[in-house]
């Protein structure tokens, strides 16, 4: 008799932004009249850069020729692109990332979602709280986390790292030592940075205790201001502790496309066998590899075209975080982030919940942004816009955010 996982039922009941969609669709649905605004899901809105639409447009006809045709991809990435990768994402900034380290797949979700497997199931991860919601509920989905305390709003084998106003969204040490510590920077929810400085804390940290940091690098390339690090490999001894997720998606507008990378250095071993051979030895068994063409698109963000385009498109970006921020600013809200990453984080007013908020400016307002609670309990009373929008839309919906 076939039984099921009982790990998810200890999750909550939709995933956080299927949870906000389905909110925005009732409403929508209940008022036909009304067109919200969406600043929640951070989901790109402009189109490719045209050095992406060419490499795709020609990789396309490649696969029209008999003599050029692709099959299966090599299940670790082209080595076109692994090398590419190796060169301009690492070599050029001082870090000496091979392209034997780099795992090319479908996008950093699913890499960060996934590398929890090749861990031991009594294993004790540490996040930031708030916290971008599949570290926990990967790790929940794998019996890796205890219980769910509904008084906390917390599972009881996890170690919460509060991230709050006074450490400016940067975590301290945890007093209890963690076996895998989640990290993301620039930080999703907060667009929180941490310096060079600091994060060589936690590299020392972690080679001292054991711990393997779990690095999500996906919004680097929003990265405006000088000493913030672009990888944890600019950091002394992170080869021996750190494995480090890339995305495609916000860098270049590929969450339609999907396209990711891991960096597992060959130097990293726990108990003594290299976490590059099971990383690998993963894939090979449960990935076929990313598209040809869609691989061939990420090469050619690198090109010297490629590269100016999306750097432009990134400043478009947070030119809205820009208007976004200003706007809250003028309206009394407090808010941070939006200079080193495309979200800004607010504090919700007159002490709303943050689904209090939530409801109140998609009733009042028509616009649509994430509660901070959905996060994590540090983020009650936060709310999270983003700067994915539309230019006009983006004006729009804090015009009326002043008014409320
Ligand atoms: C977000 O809005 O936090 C992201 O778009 C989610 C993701 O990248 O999966």
């Amino acid at each position: 008799m076939a039984s099921i996982n009982r790990n998810y039922l200890k999750l909550q009941g939709s995933y956080l932004f299927s949870k906000i969609g389905r909110k925005i669709r009732e409403y929508e649905a209940a008022h036909p009249d009304k067109k919200v605004i969406r600043l929640g899901i951070g989901d790109v809105t402009q189109p490719l850069v045209p050095a992406v639409i060419e490499a795709l447009h020609s990789a396309v006809d490649e696969m029209a020729h008999k003599e050029t045709f692709r099959g299966y991809a090599p299940d670790l990435g082209y080595s076109f692109l692994r090398e590419t990768i190796a060169e301009k994402d690492f070599k050029a900034r001082g870090c000496d990332i091979d392209a034997d380290e780099i795992f090319v797949s479908d996008g950093a979700k699913s890499d960060c979602g996934n590398i929890q497997e090749i861990f031991g199931t009594d294993n004790t991860i540490a996040v930031c709280d708030p916290v971008y919601p599949v570290y926990v509920d990967s790790n929940v989905m794998a019996g890796r986390t205890g219980e769910y305390d509904p008084a906390l709003d917390c599972f009881k084998n996890v170690i919460y790292m509060p991230c709050t106003g006074e450490n400016a969204f940067t975590p301290a040490l945890p007093s209890e030592t963690p076996d895998l510590i989640y990290l993301c920077f620039p930080n999703n929810p907060t667009g929180a940075v941490m310096s060079r400085d600091k994060l060589q804390k936690w590299v020392d940290y972690a080679n001292e205790h054991g711990s393997v940091i779990l690095y999500d690098a996906a919004y680097e390339a929003f990265i405006t201001e000088e000493g913030i690090p672009h990888s944890i490999y600019e950091c002394e001894g992170a080869k021996t502790c750190a494995i480090e997720f890339r995305s495609f998606s916000k860098t270049a507008g590929f969450t339609g496309l999907r396209l990711g990378f891991t960096v597992v250095p060959a130097d990293l071993k726990v108990d003594g066998v290299a976490l590059r051979d099971l990383w690998a030895r993963r894939h090979g068994t449960k990935f076929n590899g990313a598209p040809y063409i869609v691989q061939r698109a990420g090469e050619a963000v690198y090109s010297d075209e490629g590269r100016k385009q999306v750097k432009e498109q990134i400043a478009w970006y947070l030119g809205n975080a820009k208007i976004i921020l200003n706007g809250l600013k003028t309206a009394g809200i407090e808010a941070c982030g939006g200079v080193n990453a495309p979200y800004i984080w607010l504090k919700t007013p007159k002490e709303m919940t943050s689904w209090e908020f939530f409801d109140h400016l998609l009733e009042h307002a028509n616009v649509a942004g994430t509660p901070g609670s959905g996060f994590g309990p540090h983020g009650e009373h936060y709310f999270r816009l983003t700067a994915f929008g539309e230019r006009e839309a983006t004006k729009e919906a804090v015009r009326r955010i002043g008014l409320l």
